[in-house]
């Protein structure tokens, strides 16, 4: 058993017990950054605190909101938004951070795609990174559900249609899903568990296998360089911290992140305060109704651009495709064969493939939100063959990439 002296103050007792030094060594002042990375390597941090402001006003709502097919829009609209001494403020905060995580998160990815931060080691990185991606897919999903307006009600209805392809219809995998044959109150049970239990409990879990699978790589830099952690560090350390390539996560890191969070805070109340009708759709400020579809169903924005590549084919292929479209970055580390660890500019046609993915979802979002007639429904089937084109060419361009 370890040696136990007498303590010397609280901190010190609970030192003796817990390493607090050690667990503060290795999370903050031995935890090596490189110097050469700019403001986009904050988004991690931003994404942290964008997920605790959804966490603590998802629980103010809790107190208030009825998972009940009656009384669900009522306790939404009329107790939180009018009763409840600043319900309306948790609620915006709520539905902003919901829409706003997304726009990071993306920043995020492709960030992580431009730099080549998803190779050589930093393959967990991505994987777990990408398993966030689709949990919180599923928990936006789920929440939308719960106000229980008619977006909620047909967008839940069609969603859940897609398991209803081929022969999936025999097994009755979708009243299986729902509980019902149409969404009911089984249904908005079963989301609201996996909104406020499930989902969130899987997300926290994945953040810190997310974090822990950056502490042996360390996150990249701008050029792609590799560091030599140990040997930057000592430098460090032994006083010419001018020279090193390195800096502490805590709190040389910390106050430069910290400067970022502050802007974006800013900007996240702005939007809070003056703007939050961009993250409620109008039509779920009626009550759900079963008889009466709304004449265009579309998802959030977050979701347009693979609905989008959903929507030029059949039932069958429609859900493979979206299936696909949902998951096919988790294999971009075994697809992109090159070496190079380096920014996309420096890359080839690997900067080429780049910039025209960006496009294309930019493309396939816009597309996704208007009816699909005419032009547009020809402009999204088009950019829906060059996402998977896309990934096709991958391999290819990559295989014969010139090394650097
Ligand atoms: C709530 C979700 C997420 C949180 C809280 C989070 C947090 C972080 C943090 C704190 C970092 C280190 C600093 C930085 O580079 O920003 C990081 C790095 C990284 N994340 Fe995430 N992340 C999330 C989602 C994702 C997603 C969806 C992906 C991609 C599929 C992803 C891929 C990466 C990659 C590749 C890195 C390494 C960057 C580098 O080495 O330069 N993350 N993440």
């Amino acid at each position: 058993m370890a040696k136990f002296t007498k303590a010397t103050s609280i901190g010190d007792w609970l030192n003796q017990r817990l390493a607090l030094d050690k667990v503060e060594k290795v999370m903050a002042s031995e935890y090596w950054i490189p110097k050469n990375i700019n403001f986009l390597w904050a988004m991690g941090m931003v994404l942290a605190i964008t997920f605790g402001l959804l966490l603590v006003s998802g629980i103010f709502l809790l107190m208030y909101y009825q998972p009940n097919v009656d009384l669900a829009f009522d306790s939404v609209n009329y107790t939180i938004m009018q009763e409840v001494g600043f319900g309306w403020l948790w609620r915006h905060v709520h539905a902003v951070a919901a829409s706003v995580i997304f726009l990071i998160i993306y920043i995020h990815m492709l960030t992580g795609i431009y730099y080549g931060s998803y190779k050589q080691g930093r393959e967990m990185i991505w994987i777990s990174g990408m398993l966030l991606f689709v949990t919180f897919s599923a928990e936006a999903f789920s929440g939308y559900m719960l106000p229980w307006g008619q977006m909620s009600y047909w967008a839940g209805m069609v969603i859940t249609n897609l398991f209803s392809a081929g022969s999936l219809e025999l097994n009755g995998v979708v009243e299986w899903i729902r509980g019902d044959y149409v969404p009911g109150q089984a249904f908005l049970n079963r989301f609201f568990m996996l909104h406020v239990l499930l989902l969130p409990l899987a997300i926290i879990g994945l953040i810190g296998i997310h974090f822990a699978a950056l502490r042996i790589p360390h996150v990249n830099n701008q050029e792609g360089e590799e560091i030599d952690f140990e040997v930057e560090s000592k430098k460090y350390l032994d006083g010419d911290a001018k020279n090193s390539k390195v800096i502490r996560f805590g709190n040389d890191f910390m106050a430069k992140d910290m400067f970022v969070v502050a802007i974006f805070l800013t900007f996240f109340f702005y939007l809070v305060f003056w703007q939050y009708g961009f993250a409620m759709d109008p039509v779920n400020f009626d009550t759900a109704d079963g008889l009466v579809t709304p004449a265009h169903i579309y998802p959030e924005w977050y979701f347009l651009w693979s609905y989008e590549i959903l929507r030029p084919f059949g039932k069958d292929v429609g859900l493979i495709a979206f299936a696909v479209a949902q998951v096919i970055f988790f294999t971009l580390p075994f697809l992109d064969r090159s070496p190079n660890v380096a920014p996309a500019n420096r890359r080839g046609y690997f900067a080429i493939w780049f910039w025209l993915m960006v496009v294309d979802l930019i493309v396939l979002t816009a597309m996704g939100k208007l009816p699909p007639e005419g032009i547009f429904s020809i402009i999204g089937e088009v950019s829906a063959y060059v996402f998977f084109a896309l990934w096709i060419a991958l391999p290819i361009i990559t295989t014969y990439e010139k090394k650097l």
